[in-house]
């Protein structure tokens, strides 16, 4: 339901009436106190059609027919503004409470999406850094489906890296895989503990024991080659650590159709590279096979020399590695190869990815390298989305107080602590579910409030607060009205403008529904948090002025139960689309 469309059209009929013709734009008013919707358009429009802004608006006001809807008037130095008609915003909240989208419309056309927004690594603990991606990811799949694309999620487990050898070097020095490699013991139990202290203890190793290091590399070609028992041993940690990351996502509310790893394009990987090889695009530099991506004017050696007396590049785009020297795949090779895969399947419109800002080149390469194979076609869309980092309140990336990256699991495990805290400091008893819903909705509202690409600082009292643009703050209009409408047999009836309150939230709700289509144009999420914390607050006006459940008069009574059901099913659909819980009491 879009008025601002419907008001454009109006006034674009009235131009054709004085027969001209203009580009005319409508938008929400900036001066609320004085119309709902304006329009700026006839400043643009004045020069061309060769009038004054203030007279070309007063004879299109003059040219728009009597009607039951909008209130017109030409405003110096040439604004037009509109106000909604009491009435005809109250039909308008009549519709909405029927509608089963408040509002919002699906596309005439429908995208096949692929999504890619896990990332997590097998072996290695989840950590901040991996934050982003389910949250954002979950919530544009969420605003996707909802204008009727059909989305694909998938998780795109880290699972064919560097890591599985380290890890399996070390679990073998400690005497673990021995059932694997020396065909001595029972099977293993491999415990999460063991992954967690076998991955950070390898990975230190590998920076000063070269030899360590080397065997790592060698178990990794040999887990890629899926020789056994090295790719035994590899199976049973992947599953151990899939289990973690699972529950790791589950309680972040992230939810994905495939959980896919890089590993699962290992069979397209030699298709992948006969088919640059096919079309010369592959060939050898130093042991490794590579393809250049850069372009014409690209990696241009410059006239200027750096520090070290070199020549530097002007616009340095590196290779795509698609092998090693030693033959193993690489971060790139699995990339490409899973793009291969996800275009099995035909028509597939678009493939977007989610991670953070340090990996831009990556993916502007390997898109390249797809396009210039033909694995991605012509017309579909690769889009990288890059996240800032979550800083700390030192304006530095989140970190323990001992320096170390903190995990996931600690962080959703500090977001339970605090939100049960402030939960019973409000005087209640929290269930464990309740306090992960308002710890993990607080932190995923802090984070999607900010544009996407800036780093932001992770407060969480800020983030749990029960005021203000918070997360909790959502949930409670929520929950309050939940319990308004628990109190009373009264179903509701005709929505009716009685005073300023409800005309603001119905105009809350008209933001609210462009707020969705501004952030699917945008991929991004903070306009639909602004929108639904203004509509909230439009809300708690309307509750502070009005005596829901004592009023005495039935039609009114009736139509605030309206406006009650009405604001909570817009709420319900807006933290839906970010992905937050609504818990029925709190
Ligand atoms: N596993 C990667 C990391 O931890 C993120 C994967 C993102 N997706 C992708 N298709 N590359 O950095």
């Amino acid at each position: 339901m879009n008025l601002q469309k419907e008001i454009e059209s109006i006034l674009k009929k009235s131009l054709g009436k004085m027969g001209m013709d203009g580009n005319v734009s409508v938008s929400f008013s900036n001066r609320p106190e004085l119309c709902d919707y304006q329009s700026n358009s006839c400043f643009a429009m004045s020069k061309q059609l060769h009038k004054a802004p203030l007279e070309l608006a007063s004879e299109i006001v003059a040219n728009i027919p009597a009607n039951r809807k909008y209130d017109f008037s030409a405003e110096k130095p040439g604004f037009i503004n509109v106000k909604v008609k009491d009435s005809y915003l109250a039909k308008k909240g009549d519709e909405l409470l029927l509608d089963e989208m408040v509002g919002v419309e699906k596309h005439k056309k429908s995208k096949r999406i692929i999504m890619d927004y896990g990332g997590a690594n097998v072996a290695k603990e989840l950590h901040v850094g991996h934050l982003r991606s389910p949250i954002i990811g979950e919530s544009l799949n969420r605003l996707h489906t909802l204008f009727g694309d059909n989305v694909t999620s998938d998780a795109h487990l880290g699972d064919w890296g560097l890591q599985m050898g380290l890890t399996i070097a070390q679990l073998m020095e400690d005497g673990v895989l021995d059932y694997y490699f020396k065909k001595k013991g029972k099977e293993p139990v491999i415990t999460l503990d063991m992954l967690n202290e076998a991955y950070p203890k390898a990975n230190k190793r590998k920076s000063v024991e070269p030899e360590f290091k080397e065997k790592a590399a060698e178990f990794t070609l040999r887990i890629q080659r899926k020789e056994s028992p090295y790719y035994d041993a590899y199976k049973k940690i992947r599953e151990v650590s899939v289990a973690q990351i699972k529950k790791n996502y589950e309680e972040l509310n992230a939810h994905f159709d495939l959980f896919l790893g890089e590993s699962d394009a290992e069979p397209y990987i030699s298709k992948a590279i006969d088919i640059f090889k096919k079309k010369g695009l592959a060939h050898e530099s130093e042991g490794a096979l590579i393809v250049d991506v850069a372009r014409e004017g690209e990696n241009i050696l410059s006239d200027k020399l750096d520090k070290d007396g070199k020549p530097y590049l002007l616009n340095p785009m590196p290779p795509v590695i698609l092998k090693k020297s030693n033959g193993a795949d690489v971060y790139a090779t699995t990339d490409i190869a899973t793009v291969l895969m996800r275009n099995k399947e035909k028509g597939v419109d678009e493939i977007i990815y989610v991670t953070d800002n340090r990996q831009g080149s990556h993916f502007e390469r390997f898109f390249r390298a797809c396009k210039l194979a033909g694995i991605s076609p012509e017309k579909q869309k690769l889009t990288h989305i890059v996240f800032g980092t979550i800083n700390g309140k030192d304006g530095k990336p989140f970190k323990t107080r001992s320096g170390e990256t903190i995990k996931l699991a600690d962080i959703i495990n500090i977001l339970i602590e605090k939100a049960s805290e402030k939960l019973k400091s409000n005087g209640l008893k929290p269930s464990r579910e309740l306090a992960l819903q308002i710890g993990v909705g607080a932190m995923k509202f802090g984070d999607l409030s900010n544009t996407v690409a800036k780093d932001y600082i992770f407060d969480i009292d800020k983030f749990l607060s029960f005021e203000g643009k918070t997360g909790p703050y959502l949930q409670y209009t929520v929950a309050r009205i939940n319990s308004i409408l628990a109190k009373t047999d009264c179903e509701g009836g005709a929505i009716k403008i009685y005073s300023e309150d409800e005309r603001k939230i119905i105009l809350a709700i008209m933001k609210l529904i462009s707020a969705y289509q501004l952030c699917y144009d945008d991929n991004s999420l903070n306009m639909l948090c602004s929108a639904t914390y203004e509509l909230a607050s439009a809300f708690s006006t309307f509750y502070n002025n009005h005596r829901i459940l004592s009023e005495k008069n039935l039609n009114k009574k009736r139509a605030y139960i309206s406006i009650c059901k009405l604001v909570r099913r817009a709420l319900v659909q807006a933290l839906g689309v970010l992905a937050i819980d609504v818990p029925e009491k709190m």
